[in-house]
């Protein structure tokens, strides 16, 4: 896969990044064999909630929790963040971390299709978090974009590298080319293209962790 980051540069950037509570560090060892946003994406993450006095967040894809705790600290008490889960183990582990860091009341959790229990939550919503299936990621975007708060955020990890997506062919692609594409490429390709050229949105890609696209809307 390809690296996105000089490993000097990945230890600058760790380094910056103060130690996380012990909840968190525990889901760390957790998430060893896991795909999570990983530190220095789910501090980020929290300090956009943070700049945007986010109240409401939801979230596409939460696994066992990590990132939807990292926001959950920067919710008000009366704050929601929605979590969903097709995997309902994981959606249980989730439930356990934000009860033991006391943030549990703040959490709606989910389980099913992301795609399909966005259409059962009303916006507005100040953050977005996507991270499901690569391939649901167009019509995440599609289902989220009106939904979202003026002065809201929209995040989407994976923007340049995971498990089964391209990164050559996605910067082939949205530097115009036409290249050969799986279902996860495609999916990657037709969001950042859709968040780029949305005139309602700022849009940038952003180096850290596995490549975050953030989404501002204007
Ligand atoms: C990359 S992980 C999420 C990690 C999480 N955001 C974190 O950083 O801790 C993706 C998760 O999305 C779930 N998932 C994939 N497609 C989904 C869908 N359409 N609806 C709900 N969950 C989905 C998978 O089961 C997996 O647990």
């Amino acid at each position: 896969m390809t690296e996105i980051l000089p490993d000097e540069t990945k230890r600058f950037v760790r380094a910056a990044v103060a130690e996380p509570d012990e909840t968190l560090q525990a889901m760390e060892e957790r998430g060893e064999d896991f795909p999570t946003v990983g530190r220095e994406v789910g501090q980020f993450l929290r300090l956009l909630a943070y700049a945007v006095d986010a109240e409401r967040i939801f979230e596409f894809g939460s696994g066992f929790g990590y990132s939807a705790y990292w926001f959950a600290e920067a919710l008000p008490e009366d704050g929601e963040i929605v979590l969903t889960e097709y995997d309902a183990d994981e959606l249980d582990e989730a439930r356990e971390y934000l009860e033991a860091g006391g943030f549990a009341d703040r959490a709606t959790f989910e389980n099913g299709d992301a795609n399909e229990i966005v259409d059962h939550h009303d916006g507005p919503f100040d953050v977005v978090l996507i991270d499901h299936n690569k391939d649901g990621y167009p019509e995440a975007w599609e289902s989220i974009r009106e939904k979202v708060a003026p002065g809201g955020v929209v995040i989407a990890d994976n923007a340049m590298v995971a498990g089964r997506q391209d990164f050559d062919a996605i910067l082939d692609a949205i530097e115009g080319g036409n290249p050969e594409m799986n279902e996860n490429t495609r999916g990657i390709v037709e969001y950042l293209l859709a968040v780029r050229d949305d005139p309602d949105f700022e849009t940038s890609a952003i180096p850290l962790g596995e490549g975050i696209a953030v989404s501002y809307r204007r």
